[in-house]
C-alpha cells in the first residue's frame, strides 16, 4: 500500500479545551484520511483528555520529552509517560527548543534514544538560521545536525524504527513572507541524497515546515522529495488546517 502523506500539526503553546473540542469535531468529518495521516501535537496538559475523546482517524504526538532518566527532574516528563497517555510521536530538535531551551546535539541524542526505546516515533527537526544561510552554511548545518544523531553510537544500538526528518529552515518559521519551494530546492536535493544513503527508500519520510498553510502547502506537497508537512500557526486556525488537509490530499 502506498505511504500516506503525513501532516503534523504542531500546536506549540497554543489552543485551549474549547479550541481542541472544536478541532476534534471538525476534523473528524474531513474526508481526507484515506490519503493523509494526521498527527496532532497539542500541549501535553491536553493530551490525555484529547486521546480519550478522539476519533481513531488521526494520531497524537508531543512537542518534546526530557531525554533524562530518573525522577529528580522537576517539571520534566519522559517518553514512557507520554506513551502511557496515548502519544505515538515526539518532536525532537525543534529550532525553538534548540534556541530558547538550549537543547544541543547531546540533548537531542538522549531524547531521540528515549523516544525510540519507549516505542514511539521521533520527528527529528533540522534547519539552518538566516545568518548561517547567508554565510552559505546551510548544508554544513544540516549535515552536522543529522549526523549528530544518525552517526552516533547510541543510534546504532537502537531498534529499527521509522525515520521522520522535518526540514524546517529557522528563517522560514513564523515568517511574514514564507519560503517558496524553489528557494530550498538545493537543501531538499542534499537531504534526499543524505537520507537515501543512510536508509533504504521507504524507511524514511522527509517533511517540510516553516509557515506552511493553505495557499502554499501544495508547492511543497507536490515535490517528489517531500512526503509530509510540519504545520505551526495554521494548526491553531481550524479553517487553515482543514485547508491544508484538503489541498494536500492526493499527494
Ligand atoms: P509556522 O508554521 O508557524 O511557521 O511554524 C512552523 C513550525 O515551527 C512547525 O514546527
Amino acid at each position: 500500500m502506498a505511504q500516506k502523506f503525513l501532516v503534523i500539526a504542531n500546536c506549540k503553546q497554543g489552543g485551549r479545551t474549547a479550541f481542541f473540542d472544536q478541532l476534534l469535531s471538525e476534523l473528524a468529518s474531513c474526508s481526507v484520511f484515506d490519503d493523509i495521516s494526521l498527527v496532532v501535537m497539542p500541549p501535553v496538559p491536553y493530551l490525555g483528555q484529547l486521546v480519550s475523546a478522539s476519533p481513531q482517524v488521526f494520531q497524537w504526538g508531543v512537542q518534546m520529552v526530557s531525554g533524562r532518566s530518573g525522577t529528580a527532574w522537576t517539571g520534566s516528563y519522559d517518553a514512557s509517560m507520554v506513551a502511557e497517555i496515548g502519544a505515538q510521536y515526539v518532536c525532537i530538535g525543534h529550532s525553538e527548543r534548540r534556541q530558547h531551551d538550549r537543547e544541543d546535539s547531546l540533548v537531542t541524542i538522549s531524547q531521540y534514544q528515549q523516544v525510540v526505546e519507549a516505542g514511539l516515533t521521533p520527528i527529528f527537526c533540522v534547519g539552518e538560521t538566516a545568518k548561517q544561510r547567508a554565510q552559505g552554511q546551510s548544508i554544513t548545518i544540516l549535515e552536522s545536525q543529522l549526523s549528530a544523531v544518525f552517526n552516533s553510537d547510541c543510534f546504532a544500538k537502537l531498534p529499527k524504527h521509522d525515520i521522520i526528518v522535518a526540514y524546517e529552515p529557522v528563517w522560514a518559521i513564523g515568517a511574514d513572507k514564507p519560503a517558496d519551494a524553489q528557494s530550498v530546492s538545493t537543501e531538499f536535493s542534499w537531504l534526499t541524497s543524505y537520507l537515501t544513503a543512510q536508509f533504504s527508500h521507504g524507511q524514511y519520510t522527509l517533511c517540510y515546515g516553516g509557515s506552511v498553510g493553505p495557499g502554499n502547502c501544495q508547492q511543497f506537497a507536490k515535490l517528489p522529495e517531500v512526503n509530509g508537512l510540519l504545520v505551526g500557526r495554521a494548526s491553531l486556525d481550524i479553517d487553515a488546517i482543514k485547508g491544508v488537509l484538503l489541498e494536500c490530499s492526493g499527494y
